[in-house]
């Protein structure tokens, strides 16, 4: 059971060990776990941002120029600058690199330096370990399981991959377990003679055909790679399923982020649909980007003023003027009211979990000063629909 609904994002930063923030791409994912370490860190907790592909401005702004897979602290007077957080808070950003973590994870499982070795020179396994399909969701995974380990931090903020579903992170555990559960990868980890002998006439065409498209020398590199794994599978397996449950564990809170437009926020809806169907839940939304509401009145109400303007007597320029930002505002109505219905399709998915609306802002979110802007909406102290 994950953390639940929470109230604010106060008591997200405050209570959560492991925070992770979910959403279709080009959302704010990358913006907000940023913006959630910050605050966590001024709160007073020894906090870290794992991040994963951060725009290049703001990856200067957190100091992570270079990949680097391991975390490094960020000086104080960058994310405090006004020295009014708590004293205790650190802040820390990793940016993710799953190459570097993938190759960690073989040496930690690897029975000898050797085998080790073996398996990062594999022509194979150096093409595909940065692109297989679900690496990069796995890695982050694997990278918050050894912060959780080993970092000593007691708030892990995590960005996630920038994938069309929010679910492939989820399921990268599972998919993981599942090849290694596989029929051909199984064939493949045992001796060439037996694999002649024990593949059905399906596996042996299917393999044929392999060869076909991409020749011999690649299926040798696979066969040779799987091979090499011999023996890491359990440890492999072990960890997937430690990972699986931290993900689902009490002190684990996802924070969902969407933007108004329609494809994401169906794409919201699905994912924390998802989650209950898990047993799990979304502790706070987050809606991005959302444009002003302007007031309260109607679009229509706006129109119909601008149609008595003009026809009412006087200045007719001023008249022109005032009709025309009339009509302006009523547009930008129209849009915010649209937005509004569209964000209440995700917010029946979430129960009670708080909602909170960051502004369309005029600049990107590149540096402390703006992510402390987009902070200012998410914990303001009465979230509305502004
Ligand atoms: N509220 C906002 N107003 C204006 N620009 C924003 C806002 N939130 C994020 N951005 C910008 O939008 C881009 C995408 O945000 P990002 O956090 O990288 O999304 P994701 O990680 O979901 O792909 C970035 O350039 C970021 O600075
Ligand atoms: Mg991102």
């Amino acid at each position: 059971m994950t953390l639940g609904p929470a109230a604010s994002f106060g008591e997200v930063v405050d209570r959560a060990h492991i925070v992770i923030c979910c959403g279709t791409g080009g959302v704010g994912k990358t913006t907000t776990a940023a913006v959630l370490a910050i605050e966590g860190a001024r709160r007073g907790r020894n906090a870290v941002v794992v991040t994963i592909d951060p725009a290049k401005r703001l990856a200067q702004a957190l100091g992570l120029e270079a990949l680097s897979d391991t975390a490094h602290e960020i000086d104080r007077e960058r994310w405090d600058p006004a020295g009014d957080g708590a004293p205790d808070g650190r802040l820390s950003a990793l940016m993710l690199d799953p190459k570097t973590t993938f190759d960690s994870l073989v040496n930690r499982y690897a029975a000898t330096p050797e085998q080790g070795e073996r398996i990062l020179d594999n022509r194979f396994y150096r093409n595909v370990s940065g692109a297989l399909g679900g690496t990069q969701e796995y890695m982050a995974m694997e990278k918050l399981h050894e912060l959780h380990e080993d970092g000593g931090y007691d708030l892990i903020v995590i960005d996630t991959p920038p994938t069309r579903h929010a679910l492939d992170f989820l399921d990268a555990p599972a998919r993981l377990l599942r090849l290694l559960d596989n029929r051909i990868f199984r064939l493949l980890m045992m001796p060439t003679r037996s694999i002649v002998r024990v593949a059905g006439v399906a596996v042996q065409a299917f393999f044929r055909t392999i060869s076909r498209v991409v020749g011999t020398e690649v299926i040798d590199d696979v066969v040779a790679f799987f091979r090499a794994f011999e023996g890491m599978e359990t440890g492999f397996r072990d960890r997937a399923a430690a990972v699986q449950r931290l993900i689902a564990g009490p002190s684990t809170a996802f924070v969902l982020v969407t933007s108004p437009r329609r494809e994401a926020v169906e794409e919201a809806a699905y994912f924390a649909a998802r989650l209950q169907e898990t047993g799990l839940s979304v502790a706070a939304l987050a809606v991005n980007r959302i444009h002003p509401s302007f007031g309260a009145a109607l679009p229509e109400g706006l129109r119909e003023r601008v149609a008595t303007l003009a026809a009412a007597p006087g200045d007719p320029a001023a008249a022109a003027r005032l009709e025309a930002a009339y009509a302006n505002l009523a547009d930008f109505r129209t849009v915010a009211v649209h937005e509004r219905a569209e964000i209440e399709r995700v917010r029946t998915g979430i129960g009670s979990a708080v909602t909170a609306f960051v502004p369309y802002l005029e600049h990107d979110v590149h540096d402390f000063a703006a992510l402390r802007q987009v902070g200012g909406h998410l914990f303001a102290p009465v979230p509305g629909a502004g």
